[in-house]
C-alpha cells in the first residue's frame, strides 16, 4: 500500500516532504549516541500514516500546510514511534521497518528510555501547540497504554474474547489514528462538527488498519511485512482470526493444544496453518466492512469532496491486498 498514491493529494505529498525535516530535527539532541538511537527508526522509513491523516485533515489537500499543521503530525508520529520502541521490547521483536529493531540493536533498557524520550518530545511539541493539543495527546497516550495493558493481560489466553480484542485495538491503534485526524482539525481550527467527523473517520481507519495487520500476521510472508509473519501467534497475542479459529468445530481443539505458550518455528507454522484452515480470516475481513461503512458515514458530513474521496480511497486501499471470498 502506498498511501500517497491512494490519496492523490499533491499538496499533502509536498507537505509531507517538509515534515521529514521537522520530524528528524524534533528528536536530535546533540549527543551522537542518543541521536543515533532516537533517529534509528525515523531514517528506516515507515509509511507516515499518522502525519498523512493529520495534514490531510487540516488542509483537505486544498492549501499548503502551516508549520502548526506539520508539527501536529510530528507529535503523533513521535507518539507512534515511541509505542513501536516499547512494543518491540514487549514482543521481543528483532526486525522493524526492515531494519534491526531498537531493542535488537541497542538492548531493551535503551529502547525503553529512548521510547520515553520520544514520548516526551511529542508532549513538548503538543504543549507548544496549545492546551487542546496537549490534552489530546495525554488522553491518546492513556488510551494507547490501556490498550497495550489489556493485550498483555490476555496474552497466551485461549479464552480471549472478541470484546477483549476489540477494546485492545481500539486503544492501541484506533485512538492514535483518531487523534491524528483530530490534531489536524485542531491546528486548522475547524468547527466542532468537522472535528468530530474526522476523529470518527480516524478511529474507523485505525480499526480497519489493525484488523488488516492482524490478518496479514497470519497470511503474509516476512518479506511483505518487514517483520516476521506469525509473530503474534508465537508471542501469545491471539487476534481476531485466532479467536474465531479457537472456536472452530474442526480444528479448535487441536489449536488449543498448540497455543498457550511461546512457540518454536515449527509450532508457529502449525498454528498458522490451523488458523488458515478455518473461516477466521474470512470473518475478520467481514468485520472490517462494519468499520468501513461507519467511516463513510462519518466522512459524508465533511464539506470537502476532495478530502472525502481521498479518505475513502485510502481506507479502501487497506482491503485491496486481502483475499476475497
Ligand atoms: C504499525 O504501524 C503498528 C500498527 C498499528 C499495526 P504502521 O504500519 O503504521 O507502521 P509504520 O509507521 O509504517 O512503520
Ligand atoms: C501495534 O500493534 C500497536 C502499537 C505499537 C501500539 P502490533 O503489535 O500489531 O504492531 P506490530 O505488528 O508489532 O507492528
Ligand atoms: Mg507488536
Ligand atoms: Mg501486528
Amino acid at each position: 500500500m502506498n498511501p500517497h498514491e491512494r490519496l492523490q493529494l499533491a499538496l499533502v505529498e509536498d507537505d509531507l516532504a517538509r515534515l521529514e525535516t521537522l520530524l528528524a530535527e524534533s528528536v536530535i539532541f546533540g549527543d551522537a549516541y542518543l541521536d543515533s538511537v532516537t533517529t534509528h527508526l525515523i531514517y528506516a522509513g515507515g509509511k507516515r500514516l499518522r502525519p498523512i491523516l493529520a495534514v490531510a485533515s487540516a488542509t483537505s489537500g486544498e492549501r499548503v500546510a502551516t508549520t502548526e499543521d506539520l508539527l501536529g503530525g510530528v507529535a503523533l508520529e513521535l507518539m507512534h514511534l515511541a509505542s513501536l520502541y516499547h512494543d518491540d521490547v514487549m514482543d521481543e521483536a528483532e526486525v522493524r521497518r526492515n531494519v534491526d529493531s531498537v531493542n535488537a540493536r541497542y538492548g531493551n533498557l535503551i529502547a525503553i528510555v529512548a521510547g520515553d524520550y520520544l514520548m516526551a518530545r511529542s508532549a513538548a511539541i503538543g504543549a507548544d501547540l496549545g492546551t487542546d493539543v496537549a490534552g489530546l495527546l495525554a488522553r491518546t497516550l492513556a488510551a494507547l497504554t490501556r490498550g497495550q495493558v489489556s493485550e498483555v493481560r490476555t496474552a497466551f489466553s485461549v479464552e480471549r474474547t472478541e470484546d477483549d480484542y476489540f477494546s485492545a485495538i481500539e486503544g492501541k491503534t484506533g485512538a492514535l489514528m483518531a487523534s491524528s485526524c483530530r490534531v489536524g482539525a485542531l491546528t486548522a481550527k475547524l468547527p466542532e462538527s468537522e472535528r468530530e467527523a474526522l476523529t470518527e473517520f480516524g478511529r474507523c481507519f485505525g480499526m480497519v488498519y489493525q484488523l488488516r495487520d492482524d490478518i496479514l500476521d497470519v497470511i503474509a510472508t516476512d518479506n511483505e511485512l518487514g517483520k516476521p509473519a506469525g509473530q503474534d501467534l508465537a508471542e501469545g497475542i491471539y487476534n481476531l482470526p485466532t479467536i474465531f479459529a479457537l472456536r472452530d468445530g474442526n480444528v479448535g481443539e487441536e489449536l488449543r493444544g498448540v497455543l498457550g505458550a511461546i512457540l518454536d518455528d515449527e509450532d508457529r507454522e502449525r498454528a498458522r496453518k490451523l488458523v488458515v484452515a478455518t473461516d477466521g480470516i474470512e470473518r475478520t475481513i467481514a468485520s472490517t466492512q462494519t468499520y468501513l461503512a461507519q467511516s463513510k458515514v462519518a466522512l459524508a458530513s465533511l464539506p470537502s469532496a476532495k478530502l472525502r474521496d481521498a479518505f475513502v480511497s485510502l481506507i479502501e486501499s487497506l482491503l485491496e491486498d486481502l483475499p476475497t471470498y
